[in-house]
């Protein structure tokens, strides 16, 4: 699990955002976590305590003079065993306080006390997370390594729309267990295809597939979580960019090709190149400029077609070429086509999906496949699987 063994003190401060702070709580409990909460004020006048102490199965602790702890130091007691305070939902007072170094209740305490990192998830109405003081406040946390996570654009609890949502609760899980990842590729560079790819046949018609990019995005994240420095071709997909991801969309598997190769020849070294996309193999040989126009009952355009360049192929043939791994969706004897595409395209390690429909999904099911055989990771949510991927290419690339 992403955050097994983890210590978790979450703090929660008075937003209304603060009811979502309760499957945060479940979420970091599902994800391995132990989870102690710590409410200011405030937060309690949202939810009510009994409501985390019965998720979590701990006491929640709100008051700095709280005599449950015997020495009577809540503040440091609570601070020391955790792996890492989360601030969810962070309100701009809370921000402000925590910038200033301020220690008024419990919360804001045992924040200035730590010795553990620090992650924050602000949540207010747009005009407060827009105005210069907030800003500044951040500003000043960022420089105090404070790690802030959001917030998101979108619907507003005061019926605005803008910047200032928190982040949802399964994404504030997922980013703890990326700041959680352990550095396995750190100093490297990374270069990853995902999405599909668009072939037109005319401006407003053309080819593509079901592929959603959501694997590809997920091991592009994976790798920067893991330490490396990553470039993310993407065909056309509705995904968000993964922090710190360097992202070039394309919509042609021309596009795609020569996107990789321009990434390729600019950096002085890539270490690992990983195919995920699902790059049409062919192209409609002379695509219409104008609009085809349906004329008779029997007319139907003659489409003809070229091949594509295989990009994964080409680059496992350069001259110092990147460590690569391919992608496969084999329908039967996957083992077998798997080792004979290995081979086809000359790299070091193919990846294929188990079963049809991995399309779109949230989950997957993959067979490493290698020179030494195969290993199944079972199914898991993407996110999940491309950790495990990642820490598999870890281990067989060379070292530097
Ligand atoms: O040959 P096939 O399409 O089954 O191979 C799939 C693998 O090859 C994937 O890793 C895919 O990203 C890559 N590929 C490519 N360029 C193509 C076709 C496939 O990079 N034109």
């Amino acid at each position: 699990m992403m955050l097994e063994g983890k210590r978790i003190l979450l703090g929660v401060t008075g937003g209304v955002a603060a009811y979502k702070a309760a499957e945060l709580a479940r979420g970091l409990q599902r994800a391995g976590a132990r989870v102690q909460v710590v409410m200011t004020d405030a937060a309690t006048r949202f939810v009510a305590p009994a409501t985390f102490q019965a998720l979590t199965g701990e006491p929640v602790f709100t008051d700095q003079w709280d005599t449950r702890i015997a020495n009577n130091m809540a503040h440091i007691e609570l601070s020391r065993v955790a792996d890492a305070i989360l601030v969810a939902p962070a309100t701009a007072d809370f921000l402000a306080k925590a910038a200033h170094g301020l220690a008024d209740d419990l919360l804001a305490t045992l924040c200035l006390a730590r010795e553990c990192p620090l992650l924050v998830a602000p949540a207010m109405n747009r005009q407060m997370w827009l105005h210069p003081a907030t800003q500044r406040n951040v500003a000043q946390l960022v420089a105090d390594d404070v790690v802030i996570l959001g917030p998101d654009s979108g619907e507003q609890a005061c019926g605005e729309t803008g910047l200032g949502r928190m982040l949802e609760p399964q994404d504030l899980v997922d980013e703890l267990a990326d700041f959680f990842a352990p550095r396995l590729l750190a100093g490297r560079r990374v270069l990853v295809t995902a999405g599909p790819t668009y072939e037109p046949i005319d401006p407003v018609r053309g080819i593509t597939n079901l592929s959603s990019g959501k694997m590809g995005f997920a091991i592009a994240r994976a790798c920067r979580a893991a330490g490396a420095q990553v470039a993310l071709v993407a065909g056309p997909a509705a995904l968000a960019t993964p922090r710190g991801v360097a992202r070039t969309d394309v919509r042609t598997a021309q596009q795609m090709h020569d996107a990789v190769m321009s990434a390729l020849d600019a950096a002085t070294h890539t270490d690992v190149f990983v195919a995920v996309a699902a790059v049409a193999d062919w192209r409609v040989a002379n695509p219409s400029e104008r609009k085809l126009k349906k004329r008779g009952a029997h007319d139907a355009p003659k489409l003809e077609f070229v091949q594509n360049p295989d990009i994964l192929a080409t680059v496992a043939r350069r001259a110092g070429a990147p460590w690569c791994v391919g992608f496969a969706a084999e329908s039967e004897d996957l083992e077998a086509n798997g080792q004979a595409k290995r081979a086809a395209k000359g790299v070091p390690l193919l990846v294929a999906n188990i079963g049809h429909a991995t399309f779109g999904r949230d989950d997957n099911e993959l067979l490493l496949i290698d020179e030494h055989g195969s290993r199944r990771l079972p199914r898991a949510g993407k996110a999940q699987l491309a950790r495990a991927l990642v820490a598999e290419i870890a281990q067989r690339i060379p070292s530097r």
